[in-house]
Parts: structure tokens; sequence; C-alpha cells
């Protein structure tokens, strides 16, 4: 990472009056929109989305999903977030501090219980450098969704620092493959690859549920309460 947290927190916090209004690029757009087609949940999803800034992806998902839980290390990204919620009359979304790699997921009695069904994170993970990402991926992975949709900016070819997507002094993009690699030691499969521009794209990671979360004991016929009378797993 090239800034702390804290100054990563302090530039959003400045921004965010004027970040959605920023936000007017093609790309950035496309990317979204792939972020929340891919995502794609059901009306029984928990989603958790990790850099949700003033809510773009969260509250694109939350008319579609039980619920949506939104992560973010800026107090004034989060505010705006909550603003946009209650002047749409979103009331199934809940937005907290949480980083990538610690995301407070059950911070609140609503998310307690399971983890997420889909996770997803949209032009935020490339402020983490690769040794980052990569831990922040195997604890998006140990929380169990079937998917996590990660847009981003990311190297399909070589890196370009012209390119309008990549200011060396305070981003750190990877390669696709580096993040490919990642996402699959962590026990995902990538089952779509989007490419947006040479240096914006979008993956969806999916597995199967890992054993011993609610989505597990579901996945398998079982009850994730333990109230049914069917043999206990190990
Ligand atoms: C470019 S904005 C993207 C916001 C939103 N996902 C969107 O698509 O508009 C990047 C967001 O990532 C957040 N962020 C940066 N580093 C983070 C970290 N380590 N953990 C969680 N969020 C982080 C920033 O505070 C900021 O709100």
């Amino acid at each position: 990472m090239k800034k702390t947290i804290e100054e990563h927190a302090a530039h959003f916090s400045e921004m965010a009056a004027d970040y959605d209004d920023s936000q007017n690029s093609e790309e950035y757009r496309a990317c979204a929109s792939l972020v929340v087609e891919h995502a794609a949940p059901g009306p029984d999803d928990v989603v958790l989305d990790l850099g949700a800034g003033t809510g773009a992806i969260a509250l694109a998902l939350a008319p579609r999903a039980k619920r949506v839980v939104g992560r973010d290390i800026s107090e004034g990204m989060l505010e705006r977030a909550r603003e946009k919620a209650a002047a749409a009359g979103i009331e199934n979304v809940e937005f907290g501090y949480g980083t990538f790699r610690e995301p407070e997921y059950g911070g609140s009695e609503s998310t307690r219980s399971a983890g997420p069904d889909v996770v997803v994170s949209n032009f935020a993970m490339h402020h983490l450098s690769d040794d980052e990402k990569r831990e922040a991926i195997e604890v998006i992975a140990g929380l169990g969704p079937r998917k996590f949709v990660l847009g981003d900016v990311m190297f399909f070819g070589e890196p370009n620092p012209d390119e309008p997507f990549y200011s060396p002094e305070v981003d750190d993009p990877a390669t696709v493959g580096t993040l490919v690699d990642a996402l699959t030691d962590a026990g995902f499969a990538l089952t779509a690859v989007e490419r947006v521009h040479d240096q914006v794209g979008v993956l969806v990671a999916e597995r199967a549920p890992i054993a011993g979360t609610a989505a597990d004991a579901e996945a398998v016929g079982g009850d994730p309460e333990g109230d049914d009378d069917s043999p206990a797993r190990e």
C-alpha cells in the first residue's frame, strides 16, 4: 500500500461530496455495471461490498438482495452512502467501517450468524499491495461466499503509467495473472474475466461453500440451525 489506511481514508473523506460526479468515465461505469450484473444476488442472499465508497454497487444490489453490508475505511464516503440510502428509501443496507483484510463483517447483529453469500468490490482493491491483495482474498474466501466479483484497475498487458487509470504514486494495481493466482490459491475458480480496458477489468470467482458454514449446511441439504434430523457432518 503506497499510503496508509488513514491517509487513504482522509483522502476519500475529503472528496466524498464530489466523488459521484467525478466518476463519469465510460470505463468506471462499464466496470460498475458488470460487477452488478455478475453479482446477481437472489432474494435470500446477503452481499458484502468491500471498499463500498458512496454505495454505487451496494445500493444498486440492495433491491435484489436480502441484505447488503457495505464496508469502507472513509467515514466521509460512508456517510454519503448512508444519506443516499435514506434518500432512496433503501432499508436493507448497512454501511460501516471495515478494511479488506479486516472487513468487520460480523460486527452487527444482522450479520453475526453466517457469512455473506456474495462478496463484491469495485475500484478499490488496487490501493493494496499485491501481498495485501492476496491476504485480503484469503480473508474473503474464509468468509465462505459462493461468489466474489472483483471489478478494478488491473493490468491485462504491460503497466502503462500514461494510461488514465494508473497513478503510480498512489495506486498499486496488480496484473490479471497475479489476481487469478491469488483467487485460485484461495480456492476460487474463475468463471468470467471481463476486459473493460487494458487496465480495467472484472473477475468473477466462484467456489463451493466451505465446510462448517451455514451456507455449506444448506448446500448439502442440511439445516444451518442444526435442528433437523439429518446426520451430523464432520
Ligand atoms: C475509488 S473508491 C470506489 C468506491 C465504490 N466501490 C465505487 O465503485 O464507486 C475506493 C474506495 O476504497 C476505499 N478503500 C481504500 N482502501 C481501503 C481498504 N484498505 N479497505 C477498505 N476500503 C478501502 C476508499 O475509502 C474508497 O471509498
